[in-house]
């Protein structure tokens, strides 16, 4: 096992750039609650230990700590920002509840070299960091020493060069830091000494690894939707315990065009894993007559989800696991004084409920990545980047692409039109460009003229979005030939539209799928 660095998280927003950045210099690392065993810890063994920042305050009588033996492991020790005022207020230090926020872009002040600088910042310089406290560091324990100032931070970073502790006040983890990165890579490659020879392909040995660990001679249940995160899942479990893992594919009805038979013959001819497809479309669509409202859907769809999968899950037999794609942004975990987590997961990114109901232990083996991240190791376990590239598709699937009531007949004139749609932008190559696009059927007929006859017929909304993670979104601009050309093509083969529509909404305030 390589050497690796364990994050402890005091709850700050960005906790998990941090763990993104390490990996990024090609070294693994584990974000972990605050409040880890220490035993726990020891076993770990890490390299190096980074305190991440939080919005506590060491100030007040009940603030998160760490284990107090953290500090007498003898690895080098990072803390940023809260992370520094622990590191102060737990080896002798003082910090001070601040009278003003120091928040934003600052100027640093280099005090000293140091071999957390080394390479690109001297004493004397000013370099640009980005801050965001209000206490501060107003005495520091012995045996360190000043490092860099700032105006509003006296003690913006300070050092242990003997113990190798070291603190900032700023937060090197993000972006509007601009040398944040080679801090993180001096703390990590050198003081640390951890050779950066981690990979995707390594992460991949080690997950397996661990699934075969777990699981033992155990059967693993995993629902696949024919998405990138539950299929890469299902393909590193494959590859670790074989024919120990079933695939239930609930097939809503309200997938695109063709997709549940070829979501199907994916796992089966390609992948070659054992795979249940359930046609539930009946049940869904049925469940949904008469249905408008998109909260409503959204709570029949997942309800009737979780019932139709315990359902047949329990005509396979026994399973004592139950294996989940969830994503490290899916994770929010909020850190509460009193030392409990908890940890909200989007309810539509799992099969919410399920494991307790059922009694299986959970397995989310991609739990430390993002999107990306999740791409690349897929590409590792030999996936195509067709499947790897896809567009995110909502769980509800075209039910929240049809505003209104949602009939049979419309879910089939939506895929044909979503299909030459996608079909288009791929002939175009704009695919890979665009996060998402997809045709939307509007509950609205107006009129038209075909030949020489009076149409009365639906109006199609076609959407498509640049975005970077799906919380905000920016039109993208076709060009008008392009457009006209999908807008023909699909009034002349689509029966049942005879008008489209392009949506130059941006989220926010609009949102990007329609309900
Ligand atoms: P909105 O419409 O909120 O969408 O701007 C942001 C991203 O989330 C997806 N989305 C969903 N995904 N279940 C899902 O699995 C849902 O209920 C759901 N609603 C929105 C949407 O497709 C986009 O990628």
């Amino acid at each position: 096992m390589n050497k690796k660095v364990l994050i402890l998280d005091f709850g700050s927003q960005v906790t998990q750039l941090i763990a993104r950045r390490v990996r990024e210099i090609g070294v693994y690392s584990e974000v972990w609650p605050y409040n880890a065993d220490i035993k726990k810890i020891e076993s770990y063994n890490p390299a190096a230990i980074i305190l991440s920042g939080g919005p506590a305050s060491t100030t007040v009588a009940v603030s998160p700590r760490c284990d107090a033996a953290v500090f007498k492991l003898g690895v080098p020790i990072l803390g940023i920002c809260y992370g520094e005022q622990l590191i102060c207020a737990s080896l002798g230090g003082k910090v001070e509840a601040g009278l003003e926020r120091e928040f934003g872009k600052t100027n640093l002040n280099i005090k000293k070299d140091s071999p957390l600088f080394a390479g690109f910042w001297q004493s004397g310089d000013i370099q640009k960091v980005w801050m965001s406290h209000g206490d501060r560091v107003i005495n520091i324990p012995e045996g360190f020493e000043v490092i860099a100032t700032s105006e509003g931070a006296p003690f913006a970073a300070i050092a242990d060069e003997s113990r190798k502790i070291y603190g900032v006040q700023f937060h090197p983890e993000v972006t509007h830091t601009p040398d944040g990165a080679k801090l993180l890579d001096n703390f990590v490659t050198k003081i640390a000494a951890i050779d950066p020879d981690w990979s995707m392909a390594s992460f991949k040995d080690e997950a397996i690894n661990s699934v075969r660990l777990k699981v033992g001679d155990k059967r693993v249940l995993c629902a696949v939707s024919g998405g990138v995160d539950s299929s890469v899942v299902a393909n590193l479990l494959h590859e670790a315990i074989g024919d120990q893992l079933q695939c239930i594919f609930v097939d809503t009805g309200l997938l695109r065009q063709d997709e549940g038979r070829k979501v199907a013959e994916m796992f089966r001819r390609n992948y070659h894993i054992n795979l249940l497809h359930i046609d539930a479309s009946d049940k869904f669509l049925g469940q949904l007559e008469g249905v408008n409202d998109p909260e409503t859907k959204r709570k029949i769809i997942g309800g009737m989800f979780i019932e139709i999968f315990e359902e047949e899950a329990k005509k396979l037999g026994q399973f004592e696991f139950l294996a989940q794609g969830t994503l490290y942004p899916d994770v929010i975990e909020s850190v509460s004084f009193t030392g409990v987590e908890t940890s909200t997961i989007k309810s539509h990114h799992n099969v919410g409920g399920l494991p307790e109901r059922m009694n299986m232990k959970l397995i989310e083996p991609v739990r430390e990545l993002f999107k990306d991240e999740v791409r690349a190791l897929g590409r590792e376990l030999g996936m195509s980047d067709e499947l790897l590239k896809r567009h995110p598709f909502p769980g509800p699937g075209l039910a929240i692409r049809i505003p209104g009531e949602i009939t049979r007949e419309k879910v089939e004139i939506l895929q044909k039109a979503d299909e030459i749609y996608i079909n288009a932008i791929r002939d175009a190559g704009l695919y890979d460009e665009i996060w998402q696009a997809f045709a939307v059927l509007l509950p609205v007929k107006t009129v038209g003229v075909m030949g020489d006859a009076r149409t009365y017929e639906y109006v199609c909304a076609l959407r498509a979005v640049t975005s970077q993670d799906g919380m905000t979104a920016d039109f993208y601009h076709f060009d008008y030939d392009f457009i006209g050309r999908v807008s023909n093509k699909i009034v002349n083969e689509v029966k049942g539209i005879n008008r489209i529509v392009y949506d130059i909404t941006s989220k926010p305030p609009g949102t990007i799928e329609w309900e």
